[in-house]
């Protein structure tokens, strides 16, 4: 096989704007992947603006493209990225498609963003969620969850930092070997928590990163920086923390210029409607710098 990582993507995409495929596939191809985009739904754009029309594909029809590349022999990748999913078919055609993939390449990486929901309210219907806790992270090497996801797959409430750090280690008894919360709020800061579990016999190295909360609502963040520290967690396979690092810094830089260009444009996006400049911080995603630093716990 030429070349060093091959990413299966299955997320959304959306006509316009940029979240879910649109948000994940240029920025790996940037890092260097080749990246090959299955849109588990096609909308005109994301679900935060008033309409949006489309269609949805079904598990059979996930299962039908897997046959084809099968083949031809073509279901070798190095990564599995998977986000936003919104039936029970699908999510039990997913799992599939990781044992497939897995029956090609044993060491194939799935880096599952488990998207439930986020402050407070569920986005996808609540009979996924013991499918994620039992199934799932048992395939999932690397799992992105929020703090409502990481609630909701531990069953714990997390209301303090060693509570996060808590359900870190029940995710990696799940499964997952690095683990990553990436967004939680604790007494006003925004933080995101880091833990990798290099053997079942050691205590995970854990880590924290802070950012300050930008006064808007972006959308495809999350998308975005799952995708990111797929990219970065390859090129450092040994350091989850410098990855992280980098994949926090480089979506900062994007959300600042983000509103930057904004501002410069004097529009002021309804709610809701403030789409990621993505194509215009190609620099930030290829070369980031590491502004945003680790604490290790
Ligand atoms: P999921 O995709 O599982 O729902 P999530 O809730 O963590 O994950 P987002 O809330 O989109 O996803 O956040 C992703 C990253 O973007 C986090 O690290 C978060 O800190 C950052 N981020 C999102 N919104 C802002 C903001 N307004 N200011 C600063 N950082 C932000
Ligand atoms: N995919 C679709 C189709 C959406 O409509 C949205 C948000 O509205 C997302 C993904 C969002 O993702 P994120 O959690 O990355 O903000
Ligand atoms: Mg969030
Ligand atoms: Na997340
Ligand atoms: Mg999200």
């Amino acid at each position: 096989h030429i070349g060093q990582g091959r990413v299966l993507s299955i997320q959304s995409h959306t006509v316009q704007g940029y979240v879910g495929n649109k948000a994940a596939v240029f920025p790996l191809q940037l890092l260097g992947f080749d990246v090959d985009p299955i849109n588990s739904v096609q909308f005109s754009n994301h679900t935060g603006y008033p309409v949006w029309r489309g269609q949805v594909l079904n598990g059979e029809e996930l299962w039908n493209l897997i046959e084809g590349l099968e083949a031809n022999d073509l279901l070798y990748y190095t990564h599995l990225l998977t986000g936003y999913i919104g039936s029970l078919s699908f999510l039990e055609c997913v799992l599939r498609v990781v044992e497939k993939l897995r029956s090609v390449n044993p060491d194939l990486i799935y880096v599952c963003d488990p998207v439930m929901g986020d402050e407070g309210t569920f986005y996808i219907p609540q009979n996924l969620v013991p499918v994620y806790s039992e199934k799932v992270l048992r395939l999932a090497s690397i799992v992105t969850p929020n703090q409502f996801e990481a609630e909701k797959l531990t069953g714990c409430s997390i209301k303090t930092e060693a509570d996060a750090l808590h359900a870190c280690k029940l995710l990696h008894a799940a499964g997952p070997s690095k683990v990553i919360i990436t967004s939680l709020e604790m007494n006003g800061t925004l933080l995101l928590i880091g833990s990798n579990l290099r053997s079942k016999d050691e205590a995970p190295e854990q880590f924290r990163i802070t950012m300050s909360k930008i006064p808007e609502y972006f959308t495809g963040t999350g998308d975005l920086m799952t995708a990111l520290i797929l990219g970065w967690s390859h090129k450092y396979p040994n350091n989850l923390e410098k990855a992280t690092e980098l994949a926090v810094s480089s979506l900062q830089s994007v959300l600042k210029r983000t509103v930057a260009d904004y501002l410069a444009a004097k529009i002021k996006p309804c709610v809701k409607q403030l789409e990621l400049r993505l194509i215009q911080c190609q620099d930030e995603i290829k070369s980031p710098q590491a502004t945003h630093l680790a604490e290790r716990y």
